[in-house]
């Protein structure tokens, strides 16, 4: 019996995840939908729909006839603007100055190779400019508080939150801030600033203090890890209201990432975690000794074996004696999944987030400050609205190599520093970059078909503020659900 739905641009365009229990996890890249199979069945569906046994393509196509199985997510994208999906978010590159001498900081330790100084009251004032222009009441902004070590300059994050509330009474637009900090300094008055704007505190740490003074030594070559501990505890003490979020760089060494994520968590005092491999330009990857990148690649080498091992760990974490909320990719991929919800672009770089320097420059990406071929213009001035944004913009069923792959309303392309590093082109991602988000889907949508509905179905609209993988906007794609009867080869998750 031949099988419906047969049009998909992919021939095959969806995954079959092995969960090791003689069942298999069906993935439709469509609706991000998912189903139950038994093995015998998904070895059938690998080879294409049209292998099904008459019993197995009946059900399949009643599934695709009720809007079970379909390609909404195509539509939904389709439909949505370059500014849907996210808020406005502003990176502010505080300051050029760090006071750590991170092995891999593609910062260059704060300066970014070219940046010098404080970001001063000049750029402040185009930050309000501009925030007022692209904004009216009942929107939303943020502020990503970044450098450099960006509380080397608080009196500007002090100042800039100040001017925030008064134009959120007088005009009702809600502000978000976020600080992406080494916290190896607290200067005074900053707790009270945290706990009274609800911060979300980004600290970088990357495990346990063997991992951590490893990676991040002072500029003098001394740990950091006592200090930053100490900080860690005082703004957990300071409010709850606080998130505390502990951002893990993974780049290799003699203690293993489930090791080094457990003695952190083992505190209680982290809300979510982030973690990322560390990323080095090839010609860089020396300065990991025999950590170096992997053959080829910008990725420590054993990362990605190491998180796969994590994820098979990770639901342990969930405590009730244990505030742990959770992995933010993670979690963004399972509400990406469980709700129905498309990926626009991997992040809002190009679309609705834009960093300002204390050199004046209005840059689509954090990462790319220094890049002057990149940059949209002067702080100040009209931004570019030209051809240098529509790299960043295009969609994802047009980018050759991502519109054939499975991920693609999830992942949408991989972060464009990264490809760029890797490859030389910010639309191009490299063979190591595609096979970790990959990986990270597989892994992540394995472990949430192995959970409890109460897991699945858990609120995570917190998600939508936490400015998880840089803002990656996205839209619900309006999946159909309809009612079912009980099929025989199908099981619904
Ligand atoms: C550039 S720092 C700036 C803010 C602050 N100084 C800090 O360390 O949090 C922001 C984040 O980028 C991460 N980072 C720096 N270089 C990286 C690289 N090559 N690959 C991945 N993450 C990196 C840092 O670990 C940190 O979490
Ligand atoms: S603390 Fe941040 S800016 Fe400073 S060297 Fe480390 S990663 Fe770079
Ligand atoms: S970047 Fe790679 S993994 Fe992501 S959608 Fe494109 S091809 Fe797929």
């Amino acid at each position: 019996m031949a099988t419906r739905f047969s049009h998909w641009q992919c021939g095959r365009d969806y995954q079959l995840i092995d969960g090791g229990d003689g069942a298999s996890t069906l993935f439709v890249s469509g609706n991000h939908r998912l189903l139950r199979v038994s093995d015998a069945m998904a070895a059938r569906l690998r080879e294409g729909p049209d292998r099904l046994t008459p019993d197995e393509a009946a059900e399949w196509n009643l599934l695709a006839e009720q809007g079970y199985i379909s390609d909404v997510n195509l539509e939904s994208v389709q439909r949505a603007s370059f500014t849907d999906g996210s808020n406005l978010a502003i990176n502010v590159n505080l300051t050029a100055t760090c006071n750590l001498g991170c092995s891999y900081c593609f910062a260059d330790g704060g300066d970014y190779g070219r940046i010098k100084g404080k970001l001063d009251a000049d750029v402040e004032d185009d930050i309000f400019d501009f925030v007022a222009d692209r904004t009216q009441r009942g929107q939303i902004v943020r502020f990503e508080f970044f450098g450099g070590e960006p509380l080397l300059n608080f009196a500007r994050i002090a100042s800039m939150c100040a001017r925030a509330e008064e134009i959120e009474q007088r005009l009702g637009i809600r502000f978000l801030f976020r600080i992406s900090s080494n916290l190896t300094i607290l200067p005074p008055g900053c707790l009270e600033l945290f706990a009274r704007h609800r911060f979300i505190v980004s600290v970088s740490i990357d495990g346990g203090r063997e991992t951590h003074d490893r990676n991040r030594p002072t500029k003098g070559g001394r740990g950091s890890w006592d200090k930053i501990m100490a900080n860690c505890m005082a703004v957990r003490a300071a409010s709850d209201a606080i998130l505390l979020v502990a951002r893990m760089t993974v780049v290799g060494g003699p203690v293993g990432l489930s090791e080094n994520v457990r003695q952190l968590w083992a505190l209680n005092i982290f809300d979510y975690f982030q973690i990322y491999p560390g990323v080095v330009p090839r010609e860089a990857s020396h300065v990991f000794g025999d950590e170096a990148a992997s053959d080829g690649g910008t990725m420590a080498r054993g990362f990605l074996a190491e998180f796969a091992d994590f994820v098979d760990e990770y639901a342990a974490l969930f405590t009730p004696e244990n505030r742990f909320r959770g992995v933010l990719e993670y979690e963004r991929i399972v509400d990406m999944v469980e709700k129905g919800k498309a990926a626009l672009s991997f992040c809002s770089g190009g679309r609705n987030y834009f960093t300002f320097s204390p050199d004046r420059s209005v840059m689509p990406c954090h990462r790319l400050v220094g890049d002057t071929d990149a940059q949209l213009g002067v702080s100040g001035s009209p931004v570019a609205q030209d051809a240098r944004l529509e790299p960043w913009r295009l969609p994802i069923d047009r980018n050759p190599t991502c519109s054939q792959c499975w991920i693609r309303y999830i992942c949408a392309g991989g972060c464009r520093q990264e490809n760029q590093q890797a490859t030389g082109d910010i639309n191009t991602p490299s063979a190591e970059g595609c096979h970790y988000q990959i990986r990270l889907v597989e892994k992540v949508v394995g472990m949430m078909a192995a959970q409890s509905r109460a897991y699945r179905e858990q609120d995570r609209i917190e998600l939508d503020d936490m400015f998880v993988s840089c803002g990656r906007p996205m839209t619900v794609n309006l999946r159909r659900d309809p009612d079912l009867p009980e099929l025989a080869h199908f099981d619904r998750i």
